[in-house]
C-alpha cells in the first residue's frame, strides 16, 4: 500500500509538472486519511468476499470486470463488436449497458452466471437521466422546482423501474455546472449556481441509491462528467476547458463533491481535458481530489471511447499507452475503447503496468456488485407485469412538471385563461408533438404514454370552450406555408397559445451545441404574425437551450417556460395556464439577452470597472460611462435572471434581520454550523395562495481573493394563503461563509465584511450587512 502511495504521489508530481500546473491545484493531503465516502463499499465482510474472489482470477479475468461494452442502442460513435456473449462466457466483461428489458438482461446474465468459470455477475449499466419509461421533465427543468425532495421521489421511481429490468447502474447525475446556453448538455445538469447543483446531487444519489444499494429498487449512481465539462470553451461540445483553481473548486468540483459525500457509488471521468490534461487521465482530477480528498471509495467509469480519445487529446500515441494513463490516473472501467480488456494483460506481462494498480481497480468494481446483492440476486423478474404508466406514476411526473415550469412574463394578467364561452386557438409545432415533451435523454420512455398540450385542452374545454389548432409551422422547417391557416385561427379566436421551441432530440442534450438561440426555424415569423393580429399571445416554450427571447418578449404577452417536460406534459401546462395550480418555479439559469453576452451568470466577479448602476441601454456619454466593463451594445444583465419566477400572487420579504451582529473568525472556524441564524418575514401579498421560493444571497468584501458579488447560500419553499405571512430562517456555518483564499485553502478571515439578500430572485433587494472581525 505504501508503495503505491508512493507511486501515485510520484505520477501526481510528474503529471503536475509536465501540465504546468502549480503543485498547489491538489493537496496530496499526505497522511490525511479520508473516512470512505461509502459506508456500504467499506463493509468488512463484503472486503473479505472481495479479496477471496480477487485471489481466484486470473490476469485475464480481472482485465475483464475492468472492461464495459454497449449493445443495444448506441449513445456514442460505433466501435463495431458483436462477440459479446463469447467475451462474457470467458469472463471478459465486467459490465454491459444500453441492453434493456428484464429478458434481455437476463441472457447475458445467464450466460454470466452459469457459462463463465467465476460466475461474476455482470452490472448493467443505462443513462436514466431523467426518468427510466416515466419520463419526468429535463435535469435543467426539474432544477427550476427548487424542490430537491420532490426530484428525489421522482429518481427513485426511475431508478426502481430501471432496477426492474435488471438495470442496477444509471448514468446520472450529471451535476456539471453550465453557464453557457450555447452548449446543448446545459439541459442534463441543474444550471449554473453550485449550492443548488449541490443540493439537487445530493438530491439524485438519495433517489436512485435509496437507504442502502443492496434493496432490490436500488440502483447505483454514476455523478458525471468529472470535471468541468460544463465550461467547454465557446459552449461547443467535447472542448477544450481552462479555468483557474479557484474557480474549478468553488464553482464546478461542489456538486460533485456533495454527491460523493452522499454515498455516490460511481463517477464518470469527462470528455473534456482540463488546463491540458484531459479528465480521463487526469490524476489531480481522479486521485488527489477524488479520491485522497473526498474519500472516494467507489469506482470510476470513463466516458464513452474517453479512454481512446487520449490519442486524439495527444496524450498518447497508441491505444496501450491511452489505457495505462487512464487506468493509473484513477479510471477503472472503461467504457467502449474496448483497450482494457485486451490491453491490460499485456501492459502487466510487459512491466509497464503494475499488478497491484489492477488490483486496486478490480477491487473497487466489485466492491459496488456484492454492494448492489448482485452475486445473490443476479437476475430480473421477467414475470414482472409490463410497464404501464399508473395513475400514480403519472400524478408524481404532473407535480414535478408543474413544480418546473416557470412563468417568465404576464403582462395584464392575461393568465390565467378562463374556459367559459371562448374560443382559444392552439398554435404551433410544439403543440401536438409527443416525443418532443419527453426531452432529450428519454430513456425508455414512449411517445404513446404522453399527453400533449392538444390532447389536454382538447380533454378540458370539451363542451365548455372551442380549441382551434394549427400547427402553423415546422420546428425546423423554413416552410412558411401554415403560418396563414394560424393566422386564420388566432383572428376566428380570444386568445392564442403558441406552443413554440425546440426538437427535444436534436437541439439539445449530447452533441447538440447552438450558436443562435433564437426561435429555430420560421417560429419567430409565425409568432410575429400571431401578435400582428392584435389577439393576446400566450407563449408556451417547450425547449433544451435557454433561448434568447427578445424578440419573444416584444411579441408575446405572457411567456411559459415549460422546458421539456416529461409524460404528463399537456395536463402540467393546462392546469398552469387555467390557475388549477399556480407556478412557482424558478430559472435555474439566467436567460441571456444575446448570445454574445454568453457565458452569462448573476454569481460574477466585481472587476475593477464594475457598470454599477449605469445606464447601457445607449452608447456611452461620457468617459465615466465608457471605460467600464460593458457592451456598447447590449446591457450586462440578463434578459430574465436566475431564480426569478413569477406567480398568480405575488410576495414581499422584511428585511433580513441577523442573530448576531458580528462574528469571530476563529470562532466560526471552530464551531462549524449554525454560527447566524437569518430570518425574513415573507408575506403572500395577493389574491390566491401560492408558493415562493425564498432566496438567501451573501456577497463578501475586503477578502484577500476576489469574490462573487453574490451566491446563493441558501433557499426554501413556502406556500401560503393570501395575506399570511410567515417567517423563514437560514442557517448559515463556516461551510457557507468560508471562501478559497490563494492557497485553494477554504478560509475565513477577519477584517471581511458580509452582505445578505433575500428575496425571491438573484434580484433580491431586502439587505442585511454583518462584519467578521
Ligand atoms: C456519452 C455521454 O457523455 C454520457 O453522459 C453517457 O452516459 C454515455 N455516453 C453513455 O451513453
Amino acid at each position: 500500500m505504501g508503495e503505491r502511495r508512493g507511486r501515485i504521489r510520484q505520477a501526481l508530481r510528474r503529471s503536475a509538472r509536465a501540465s504546468g500546473i502549480v503543485a498547489l491545484l491538489f493537496s496530496l493531503g499526505a497522511g490525511a486519511a479520508q473516512a470512505p465516502s461509502n459506508a456500504q463499499l467499506a463493509g468488512a465482510e463484503l472486503n473479505r468476499r472481495v479479496e477471496k474472489l480477487l485471489r481466484q482470477m486470473t490476469l485475464e479475468e480481472k482485465a475483464g470486470q475492468l472492461a464495459q461494452y454497449s449493445i443495444g442502442t448506441p449513445t456514442g460513435p460505433g466501435t463495431g463488436r458483436d462477440d459479446y456473449e463469447t467475451l462474457v462466457r470467458a469472463g471478459a466483461v465486467g459490465s454491459l449497458f444500453n441492453v434493456v428489458g428484464a429478458r434481455e438482461t437476463n441472457h447475458y446474465q445467464r450466460i454470466a452466471m452459469e457459462q463463465s468459470r467465476l460466475k461474476i455477475p455482470l452490472l448493467f449499466g443505462f443513462d436514466v437521466i431523467h426518468g427510466h419509461r416515466t419520463l419526468f421533465p429535463t435535469p435543467l427543468a426539474m432544477a427550476s422546482s427548487f424542490n430537491p425532495a420532490l426530484v428525489e421521489q421522482a429518481m427513485r421511481m426511475a431508478g426502481a423501474e430501471a432496477s426492474s429490468e435488471g438495470i442496477r447502474w444509471v448514468f446520472s447525475p450529471m451535476v456539471d455546472i453550465a453557464r453557457d446556453a450555447r452548449w446543448g448538455r446545459i439541459i442534463e445538469g441543474s444550471g449554473e449556481d453550485p449550492y443548488l447543483g449541490a443540493a439537487m446531487a445530493r438530491a439524485y444519489v438519495r433517489g436512485y441509491q435509496g437507504k442502502s444499494l443492496a434493496e432490490p429498487t436500488s440502483v447505483a449512481a454514476s455523478v458525471k462528467h468529472f470535471a468541468a465539462y460544463g465550461a467547454a470553451e465557446a459552449g461547443r461540445d467535447y472542448n477544450t476547458v481552462d479555468m483557474s483553481e479557484l474557480t474549478l473548486r468553488q464553482v464546478y468540483l461542489p456538486p460533485f463533491q456533495a454527491a460523493v459525500a452522499e454515498g455516490a457509488a460511481t463517477v464518470m471521468s469527462a470528455f473534456n481535458s482540463l488546463n491540458g490534461v484531459p479528465a480521463t487521465a487526469n490524476p489531480q482530477l481522479l486521485t488527489g481530489i477524488l479520491r485522497k480528498e473526498w474519500g472516494f471509495n467507489g469506482f470510476v467509469v470513463s466516458d464513452w471511447t474517453a479512454v481512446q480519445e487520449l490519442v486524439n487529446h495527444g496524450i498518447a500515441l497508441d491505444g496501450a499507452t491511452a489505457a495505462r494513463k487512464a487506468l493509473t490516473a484513477g479510471v477503472e472501467m472503461d467504457m467502449e475503447s474496448h483497450l482494457y480488456g485486451p490491453g491490460i494483460p499485456q501492459l502487466v506481462r510487459s512491466g509497464k503496468l503494475s499488478q497491484a494498480v489492477v488490483d486496486e481497480a478490480v477491487r473497487r468494481v466489485l466492491r459496488v456488485k456484492f454492494a448492489l446483492g448482485l452475486f445473490e440476486h443476479p437476475y430480473a423478474d421477467e414475470k414482472a407485469a409490463a410497464y404501464v404508466a399508473t395513475a400514480e406514476k403519472r400524478e408524481l411526473a404532473r407535480r414535478v412538471a408543474e413544480e418546473s415550469i416557470v412563468l417568465l412574463k404576464n403582462e395584464g394578467g392575461v393568465l390565467p385563461l378562463s374556459t367559459s364561452g371562448r374560443k382559444i386557438a392552439l398554435v404551433g409545432p410544439l403543440a401536438d408533438s409527443a416525443g418532443d415533451m419527453l426531452g432529450a435523454w428519454n430513456g425508455k420512455g414512449d411517445p404513446k404514454d404522453v399527453v400533449t398540450l392538444r390532447a389536454a385542452l382538447e380533454r378540458r374545454l370539451e363542451g365548455k370552450a372551442q380549441l382551434l389548432y394549427a400547427k402553423g409551422t415546422g420546428i425546423l422547417s423554413h416552410d412558411p406555408s401554415g403560418i396563414q391557416q394560424a393566422v386564420k385561427a388566432a383572428e376566428a379566436s380570444d386568445v392564442v397559445i403558441a406552443a413554440l421551441g425546440e426538437d427535444a432530440s436534436q437541439m439539445s442534450g449530447e452533441a447538440a451545441s447552438r450558436t443562435r438561440l433564437g426561435l429555430p426555424g420560421h417560429q419567430e415569423q409565425l409568432l410575429q404574425a400571431l401578435a400582428a393580429t392584435g389577439k393576446p399571445v400566450v407563449l408556451v416554450l417547450f425547449n433544451g437551450h435557454p433561448l434568447v427571447l427578445e424578440n419573444a418578449q416584444a411579441h408575446a404577452r405572457a411567456i411559459v417556460e415549460a422546458w421539456h417536460p416529461g409524460i404528463e406534459a399537456g395536463n402540467a401546462v393546462a392546469n398552469l395556464l387555467f390557475g388549477d395550480v399556480n407556478f412557482s418555479a424558478r430559472l435555474p439559469v439566467s436567460l441571456p439577452r444575446s448570445v454574445g453576452q454568453l457565458p452569462l451568470y448573476y454569481s460574477q466577479l466585481s472587476t475593477g470597472r464594475p457598470a454599477g448602476t449605469t445606464d447601457l441601454t445607449r452608447l456611452p456619454r461620457s468617459t465615466g460611462e465608457k471605460y467600464i466593463s460593458r457592451y456598447i451594445d447590449e446591457q450586462n444583465s440578463p434578459l430574465y435572471p436566475f431564480g426569478y419566477g413569477l406567480s398568480y400572487t405575488t410576495f414581499d420579504f422584511s428585511p433580513p434581520v441577523l442573530s448576531v451582529p458580528v462574528l469571530k473568525a476563529a470562532a466560526v472556524k471552530k464551531r462549524g454550523q449554525g454560527v447566524m441564524r437569518v430570518k425574513s418575514q415573507v408575506r403572500n401579498t395577493g389574491k390566491v395562495r401560492g408558493t415562493v421560493v425564498a432566496q438567501l444571497y451573501l456577497g463578501l468584501r475586503g477578502a484577500s481573493t476576489a469574490q462573487p458579488v453574490r451566491q446563493l447560500v441558501g433557499f426554501e419553499r413556502l406556500t401560503l394563503a393570501p395575506g399570511e405571512s410567515r417567517d423563514v430562517e437560514f442557517t448559515l456555518g463556516f461551510q457557507e461563509l468560508s471562501f478559497l483564499d490563494a492557497n485553494a485553502a477554504r478560509v475565513v478571515e477577519p477584517g471581511t465584511q458580509y452582505e445578505l439578500w433575500v428575496g425571491d430572485s438573484s434580484e433580491a433587494t431586502q439587505h442585511a450587512r454583518f462584519a467578521m472581525e
